[in-house]
């Protein structure tokens, strides 16, 4: 079995990542989510509820033995890839857009380390979601909770309710 990582930063973990996430396991492969701080974003839920919410989302999916979740080290990808020893990345695609935004570090993870990245195509019954639009839409008030795993959901209002 290798080991693969799939790295974001998932605020929130949707439904689209979560599919990915089981489809990566399916094809054999250990899975570390690996959850970045993210400084660049204007985010919504801190580090602790959104490694929360993933971990209790593979709980309540039974995916917890074939998936683990991690924060990602300020730093690189690939630094980390070879402390956990995982041979590759994994990245969903929803559009060529996306592919524009993960070819040049993919190339780049390979120039550094030799690390590959495993492109899944997102299932189209989740090509339109992202965390941003997710964000967007939960902060003008429009309902998301089709989008999103229940412990998403949960740790979204649990953030409103503290806010
Ligand atoms: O969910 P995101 O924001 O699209 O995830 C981006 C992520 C975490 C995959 C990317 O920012 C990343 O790889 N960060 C680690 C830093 C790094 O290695 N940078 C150089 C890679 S080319």
């Amino acid at each position: 079995m290798s080991t693969v990582v799939l790295p974001g930063s998932f605020d929130p973990f949707t439904l689209g990542h979560l599919d990915l996430t089981r489809r990566a396991a399916a094809l054999g492969h250990q899975v570390i989510i690996a959850v970045s701080h993210n400084p660049s974003k204007q985010g919504m839920l801190d580090l602790p509820a959104r490694t929360g919410a993933i971990e209790e989302t593979l709980q309540r999916h039974d995916l917890a033995g074939a998936v683990t979740v991690r924060t990602l080290p300020r730093g690189l990808l690939v630094d980390f890839c070879r402390e956990v020893g995982a041979g590759a990345v994994v990245r969903g695609l929803r559009s060529q857009l996306d592919l524009a935004y993960e070819e040049p570090m993919a190339r780049m993870n390979s120039h550094l380390a030799g690390i590959d990245t495993l492109f899944l195509l997102t299932d189209a019954a989740f090509s339109h979601i992202s965390s941003s639009l997710v964000r967007e839409v939960h902060a003008l008030g429009g309902d998301v909770s089709d989008m999103l795993p229940s412990a998403s959901l949960e740790a979204l209002r649990a953030a409103a309710a503290v806010s």
